[in-house]
């Protein structure tokens, strides 16, 4: 007995090492991530996807990147090809609000918990997603809106640049701002057609509004500023100076659109944070080790008008 007890003390020994090796190696284990990325529609979108490769990269994820081209379809496909690739958890920026439920079911199925980010969805049963990460739509068309109503007085004619059709922000940034323009009677919305969050449609699209309207145009309120600066350029080719003859209202902050602030072409932008690769990593990998996240993560949003735009345009990280 006495030889035997240093040699059971042994084994012991090696097997609580054995087990804890086992445990750092699953926790060294490398992250396998789906991420369904709606397209390249905008400077914003190219910011948020570099967020997204950069920090995977630098934690040393594997991330499995798919660009849906604008198309719905496209991102059902993505998802799908990752529940077959066996990921640790999927990413999703849903393109539009509707028609995610089937695919959500199966990710469920396959116990592989589902990040929204950046857009939300309309769902009857919000345990198919484990969390939204992102902005408060509603909440950037408010501050537009009411930043709007304080620069006219509550007065003007506004043409209206939507979003992807569909869409989260189109839906809510849209809603919000004529909830709280509903206020002003003086402030009208004249026509308001989509852009699809694109520069080169926001020009085509002021170009016809330009044409209909002509100079009874008195603001442009944008969903995004790649619209807003596709505009600019339909304004200026009009012989008008935006900014001026139109004030021009928008939403992202990107660094080229809080530049056009600083040169007096857009009045205001609200901010809309794309950065979020390392918010979106941090759950990802709480909701791996079994921790609880919170379901809804707002991202806080700036406001950029002539008072603040130039302290702020060195520092702009997009
Ligand atoms: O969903 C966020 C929106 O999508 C951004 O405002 C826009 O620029 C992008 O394409």
């Amino acid at each position: 007995m006495q030889k035997l007890l240093p040699r059971l003390v042994w084994v012991a020994a090696g097997l609580f090492a054995a087990t804890a090796s086992l445990h750092a190696q699953a926790a060294k284990k490398q992250l396998k991530v789906g991420f369904a990325q709606t397209g390249a529609e905008s400077a914003w979108r190219t910011a948020n996807s570099e967020s997204m490769k950069s920090e995977a990269a630098k934690r040393g994820i594997d991330l499995k990147f798919s660009d849906g081209q604008g198309k719905q379809e496209n991102q059902i496909r993505a998802v799908r090809s990752f529940i077959t690739q066996g990921v640790d958890a999927i990413v999703i920026a849903p393109i539009v609000e509707t028609g995610w439920d089937p695919v959500l079911r199966d990710a469920k199925r396959a116990k592989i918990p589902v990040i929204l980010t950046d857009r939300t969805i309309k769902t009857e049963d919000e345990s198919l997603f484990a969390c939204f990460i992102g902005s408060d739509f509603y909440e950037e068309g408010r501050m537009a809106a009411d930043w709007l109503a304080k620069k006219t007085s509550g007065k003007g004619r506004i043409v209206e640049l939507q979003g992807t059709p569909g869409s989260a922000p189109a839906n809510e940034r849209r809603k919000a701002f004529g909830d709280a323009i509903a206020k002003y009677p003086g402030l009208k919305i004249i026509d308001s057609q989509s852009g699809n969050f694109e520069r080169s449609t926001g020009k085509v699209v002021m170009e016809a509004l330009l044409k209909k309207h002509g100079r009874t145009i008195e603001i442009v309120y944008a969903h995004n500023d790649d619209m807003a600066l596709g505009a600019i350029q339909a304004i200026e080719a009009a012989g008008l100076k935006p900014g001026k003859d139109i004030i021009i209202v928008s939403i992202d902050a990107i660094k080229e659109a809080v530049q056009a602030v600083v040169d007096g072409k857009i009045n205001c932008t609200v901010e809309c944070n794309p950065l979020f690769g390392p918010k979106v990593y941090d759950t990802i990998a709480k909701l791996v080790a079994g921790e609880k996240v919170p379901k809804k993560a707002f991202n806080k949003d700036e406001l950029f008008d002539s008072t603040n735009a130039a302290a702020v345009i060195a520092k702009r990280q997009y």
